[in-house]
C-alpha cells in the first residue's frame, strides 16, 4: 500500500481497491438520492453567517488522512446543508437551476473520465458529441447552417468571449463602441471591462415602458456616434431579461445591425432554452439571426453548474479571435473537419460538458424537456393572473418567460409606520379603481416589501428575490424547475401575503 488507507482495508486513498471504490461511490449516490428523495420537505435555503461557518467547518489540513466514508457524511451533514437548494420546488429566487437526473449521471461519468477535452487529439470522440449538441442548438435556434460554437463554464463567460469577438473582429479600433440594454445582464457591463471598453464607451440604454430596446433608439445612439467620429461595434440584446424575462425585438435589431454593419449579439442565457416552445419561439422570433448568443443549459436546460454556451454564426471566426499557437501543443494540429475547442475561448484544459445535454436530450427527448420549459412559462403566467387578481399584490411586470414581479399592497388602512409619507400624484402609479386614494407612500412600500422578502427568506417556506423597476422596489418569482407545481408557486404567493399582512 502506497498511500493512506481510506478505511477498513480499502487501500490507497487515491486508487481504493475496485470493491471499496463500488462501496465509496454507491454511499455518494445513496446521499445525492437520499436529498432529492427528501428535498420537497427540506427547506428551500439555509444560510449564516461567515463567523458561524467559521466556527463550525474551518479547519487545517490533515497530514496523514481519515476515513473518506466519514468525511463524505460529514460534508454532506454539515456543510452542503448552508447552502439555497436551488433546485427545490419552492425556490424562485435569482434564475435557479433544476438539474435532471441524467445530467448528473453524466457528471459522474465524467469526473470519473476526467477527458481533457481542448484538443481533438485527446478527446475526439467528446468532441464530436460537442458538435452534435451544438449542431440542435443551432437548428432550435433557427441559426444558419454552419453556424456552431463552444460550451462555456456559463453565460458569463460565453458574454465575454461574444465582446472580445466583436472587438477583435473589427480590428479593435479606438473608439470602439458596445450598446447594452439598461435590463442587460451585469455580465455584458463586466465582459465590455475586461474587453478593455472604457466605461464611457459602453452604452446602457433606456428601454420603453415595455421594458425592451426599443430599435429607432439604438439606432439613434448608433447614429451619434459615427458622427462623433466613434465606432459602433456590437448591439447586445436580451432573449430573456433577468429581471423581468422581457425579450428585445430580435428581428429589427437584426435589420439595424446588418444596415450599421454592426455586430448583434443576443444574451438568452437564462431565456433561450424556451424557442423549445411555442410561446418562446414567437417571444424569441428572430434570434436565428444574431452573429452569436448566449444560451445556459445549466439554468433552463436542466444540467448541473458549469454548462453554459455561446453560439456563433461563424465559429470560424472565434477561431481566429482565440486560436494561438505554442511549440508544445504542434502535436495537436487538425485535419479537416475537426475542432480543437480550446481555439474557439479562453479554457484549453475543459470538461466534457456536452454528455449531460447529450445524456438528457436522448433520454428524456426534446418533447419532454419542451413540456417542461413550457410548464415553467404557463406556471409564470398562472401566478402572474392570481396576482393581478389579488387586492393586496401589485403585479410590476406582465410574467414573461417564467419570471413575475410583483409587490405586496396593503388595502386601505393608515400605512402604519411604512405609509407615513401619503403617496404623492407623481409617482406614476397607475393602480386599480379603488387604490387612487390608498395612504402608502412608495417609501413605505419599498420597507413594506424588503421585510417582506426578509420573512420570506428567513421563514424558510420558499425563496424569491427582488429586483427595481423603474426604481420601485420589485418582489420576483423565477418559476423555471421542472419540480415546480402550481400548489408550490400558489403557496409562495399566500405566504407572502401572510407576511404583508402580518407586517401592515
Ligand atoms: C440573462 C443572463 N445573462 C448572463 C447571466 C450570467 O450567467 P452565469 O451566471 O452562468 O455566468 C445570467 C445569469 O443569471 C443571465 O440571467
Amino acid at each position: 500500500m502506497s498511500g493512506p488507507d481510506t478505511g477498513g482495508g480499502d487501500g490507497d486513498a487515491l486508487l481504493p481497491n475496485p470493491e471499496a471504490m463500488r462501496r465509496l461511490g454507491y454511499r455518494a449516490v445513496d446521499h445525492i438520492v437520499d436529498r432529492w428523495a427528501g428535498l420537497e420537505a427540506d427547506r428551500p435555503w439555509q444560510g449564516t453567517s461567515r463567523a458561524v461557518a467559521e466556527a463550525r467547518l474551518d479547519g487545517p489540513p490533515s497530514e496523514d488522512g481519515g476515513d473518506v466514508e466519514a468525511l463524505m457524511d460529514w460534508a454532506v451533514r454539515e456543510v452542503f446543508p448552508l447552502a439555497g437548494r436551488i433546485d427545490h420546488p419552492r425556490f424562485m429566487g435569482f434564475v435557479p437551476s433544476g438539474p435532471g437526473w441524467p445530467a448528473v449521471l453524466a457528471d459522474i461519468l465524467v469526473s470519473g473520465h476526467n477527458v481533457f477535452q481542448g484538443t481533438w487529439l485527446e478527446s475526439a470522440g467528446p468532441s464530436q458529441i460537442e458538435l452534435t449538441v451544438l449542431e440542435w442548438f443551432r437548428g432550435w435556434l433557427g441559426m444558419p447552417e454552419g453556424a456552431g460554437g463552444i460550451l462555456t463554464t456559463g453565460g458569463s463567460v460565453a458574454n465575454l468571449l461574444a465582446v472580445v469577438a466583436a472587438r477583435d473582429l473589427a480590428g479593435a479600433p479606438e473608439g470602439g463602441v458596445i450598446y447594452l440594454s439598461e435590463q442587460g445582464h451585469s455580465s455584458l457591463e463586466r465582459a465590455a471591462r475586461v474587453a478593455g471598453f472604457p466605461m464611457e464607451r459602453v452604452r446602457k440604454l433606456s428601454t420603453g415602458t415595455d421594458r425592451r430596446l426599443p430599435v429607432d433608439g439604438v439606432a439613434a445612439a448608433v447614429a451619434q456616434d459615427r458622427e462623433r467620429g466613434l465606432h459602433p461595434l456590437l448591439i447586445c440584446a436580451n432573449g430573456g431579461a433577468t429581471s423581468t424575462g422581457v425579450v428585445d425585438p430580435l428581428p429589427g435589431l437584426a435589420a439595424l445591425a446588418r444596415q450599421e454593419g454592426v455586430r448583434l449579439h443576443v444574451d438568452a442565457a437564462y431565456g433561450g432554452f424556451a424557442v423549445l416552445t411555442a410561446e418562446g419561439r414567437a417571444a424569441l422570433e428572430g434570434i436565428g439571426q444574431a452573429d452569436t448568443v448566449t444560451l445556459d443549459p445549466h439554468k433552463w436546460f436542466f444540467q448541473t453548474y458549469e454548462c453554459g454556451c455561446l453560439m456563433a454564426r461563424d465559429p470560424g471566426e472565434l477561431e481566429r479571435v482565440f486560436r494561438v499557437s505554442a511549440a508544445y501543443l504542434q502535436d495537436t494540429h487538425l485535419q479537416e473537419r475537426e475542432v480543437n475547442f480550446g481555439d474557439r475561448g479562453i479554457q484549453l484544459t475543459r470538461a466534457f460538458r456536452a454528455l449531460g445535454i447529450w445524456l438528457t436530450v436522448q433520454s428524456a427527448g426534446r418533447r419532454r424537456l419542451a413540456e417542461a420549459i413550457e410548464a415553467g412559462i404557463e406556471l409564470g403566467a398562472k401566478a402572474g393572473a392570481w396576482i393581478e387578481a389579488h387586492p393586496e399584490l401589485e403585479l410590476l411586470h406582465p410574467a414573461c418567460l417564467g419570471i413575475v414581479c410583483f409587490r405586496y399592497r396593503p388595502v386601505g388602512g393608515d400605512g402604519g409606520r411604512y405609509g407615513a409619507a401619503r403617496r404623492g400624484s407623481d409617482d406614476g402609479w397607475e393602480g386599480r379603481e379603488g387604490r387612487k386614494e390608498d395612504p402608502w407612500s412608495e417609501e413605505g412600500l419599498e420597507t413594506l416589501n424588503r421585510e417582506v422578502q426578509d420573512r420570506m427568506l428567513q421563514g424558510g417556506h420558499a425563496m424569491m428575490s427582488s429586483t427595481r423597476l423603474d426604481h420601485r422596489y420589485s418582489l420576483r418569482f423565477c418559476i423555471l424547475n421542472h419540480r415546480s407545481r402550481w400548489e408550490h408557486v400558489e403557496s409562495a404567493l399566500e405566504q407572502v401575503v401572510r407576511e404583508g399582512r402580518a407586517l401592515s
